[in-house]
Parts: C-alpha cells; structure tokens; sequence
C-alpha cells in the first residue's frame, strides 16, 4: 500500500509532469505559427500540424511520411558519391528554407534527419520542430532545447555551461555546427562523430571552445570543397562557418533534379 507520503510525492510529480506539460504546448504553439508560413517545397521539411497533452503526456501530430529511413552510417556504407551528395543537398535546401524564413531548428542530429528514396536518389526529411526558435528571439537559456553531444559553442555559453573570450551570438550557424557533426556520423568511414584533440568525445561544442584541433575524416562525397566547408562549420567562431548557400555552392551542380 502506498502510504500518504507516497502518494503526495506521486501527486507533486504528476503536477509537475502537468506543468511542464502546458509550457511545452505554449513553446509548440509558438514554433508552428513561426513555421506556419513555410513553403512545403519539395516536402524536405515536415511540419508539425498540431500537438496536445493528455493524462499528463505530450502529443504532436505531422503528416504520416511513408517509407522514413533514418539516416545511419550503415544505410549510407555503400552508397556512391553521387548519392552522397545529392542526400547532403537535399539537408542543406530544407536548412536554406528554414532558415530563410528566420528559423534555428535548434536540435539537428542524425535520428531528426530521415531520408526517402525518390527517382532522383535519397531525399532528406527534416522532421522535430520541438526546439526551432526565431533566431532573432531566441528563447530564455533554460528553454533553449536541442541535444547535449551536439551543442555548438554558442549553445554551451548561452545556457551558461561555458565562458569563451570572444562573443558567440546565437543562431542559424549553430545549427550548421551540428550539422557537420551528423553528416560527418553518418558519412565518414568509422561513422562516428569526428575526434578533437586527437580523442573520440561527445563534447565537440567544448572542444572548439578549448581550442582542440578537428580531425575531419573524408566523407565519401568526392567533393573536396564541399567537405572542406563542411569541417569549418566546426569553426568556434559561428561568424567563420560559411553560410547554407556557400555548403550548397560547393555541391555542384550535376547532380539532377531533386524530388
Ligand atoms: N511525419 C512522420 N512520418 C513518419 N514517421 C515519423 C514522422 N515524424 C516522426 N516520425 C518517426 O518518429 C520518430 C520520432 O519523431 P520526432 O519528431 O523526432 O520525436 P521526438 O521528439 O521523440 O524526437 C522519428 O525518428 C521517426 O521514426
Ligand atoms: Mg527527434
């Protein structure tokens, strides 16, 4: 039997579960009326539709993409450098569309980037609005979301994990930052997340703020502009990383028509 402790404590948690609840469908809220006037364009970008909480958990709802495969070092092993390429693209035309209307996704990783096969080869989806923000309003530090192995340098200072000598400003280069972590997990030849300082880590953000060097392992798209780009995405400074339409320069330009 639970005794009134128990279920005082029991009762606090599900108010808190409850609580946390409401702010998470205020932040939600918010993020679909910002992505609201996005252009599904070649349908890279999947956007939430709607989201509620029921008995104390959180629901959202998108439409249903058939065939999602998320994006993994296994899946791509063996692909040509073509595929490669045009799947990179594919990320950095959703990126270019988010970010030209003013959006950070604020939480790109590997399990948010899903592809689909199209007659013009693999397609990415970018799925999990939860932590976009306008990157001129960032939100407060504590709300800030996203996922610690791929916090940019910015993200460490502005949520106070980290001091840096020079200003970092927040924005859409931090998602670039996190980017280049993911394709580089799932591209590179070990599919792991590139070393610092000549060690494996999940602290790349803390890395470049401490000054380590990146070693950045080719990627298998025979493009050496693009994957040099790419590498300084992991610059400290998010000023030095080049922008989404300096990546996408460097892709080419015979890589066919994207679905
Ligand atoms: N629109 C969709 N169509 C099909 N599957 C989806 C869709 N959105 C998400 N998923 C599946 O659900 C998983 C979790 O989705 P996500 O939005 O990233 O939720 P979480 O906030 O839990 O990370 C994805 O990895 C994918 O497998
Ligand atoms: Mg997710």
């Amino acid at each position: 039997m639970p005794s009134d402790d128990d279920r005082i404590r029991d009762r606090a948690a599900y108010e808190n579960q409850v609580r946390m609840c409401n702010e998470f469908l205020l932040h939600h809220q918010q993020v679909m009326r910002d992505i609201a006037g996005l252009r599904v364009g070649n349908g890279a970008l999947v956007k939430p539709l709607d989201a509620f909480w029921h008995d104390a958990s959180f629901f959202k709802i998108s439409p249903f993409v058939e065939g999602l495969q998320t994006f993994s070092a296994e899946v791509v092993r063996s692909w040509s450098t073509q595929r490669r390429t045009i799947a990179i693209r594919s990320v950095l035309l959703a990126l270019r569309e988010l970010h030209d209307q003013g959006i950070a996704h604020g939480d790109i990783k590997l399990d948010n980037i899903h592809l689909v096969e199209t007659p013009s080869g693999p397609v990415a989806r970018l799925i999990d609005f939860d932590d976009a923000y306008r990157a001129d309003a960032p939100p407060l530090s504590t709300v800030l979301g996203g996922t610690e192995d791929y916090y940019s340098p910015e993200v460490l200072v502005y949520k106070g994990f980290a001091a840096s000598p020079t200003p970092l400003p927040l924005g859409f280069a931090s998602d670039l930052f996190s980017l280049s972590l993911a394709l580089h997990e799932a591209f590179s030849k070990d599919g792991r997340k590139p070393r610092w300082g000549g060690r494996e880590t999940t602290d790349a953000g803390m890395c470049a703020i401490s000054g380590d060097t990146v070693d950045y392992q080719p990627l298998g798209t025979g493009r050496p502009l693009l994957e040099y780009r790419l590498k300084l995405c992991l610059a400290l400074e998010p000023r030095h990383r080049p922008r989404v339409t300096e990546l996408l320069s460097a892709c080419g330009t015979n890589l066919g028509r994207i679905a």
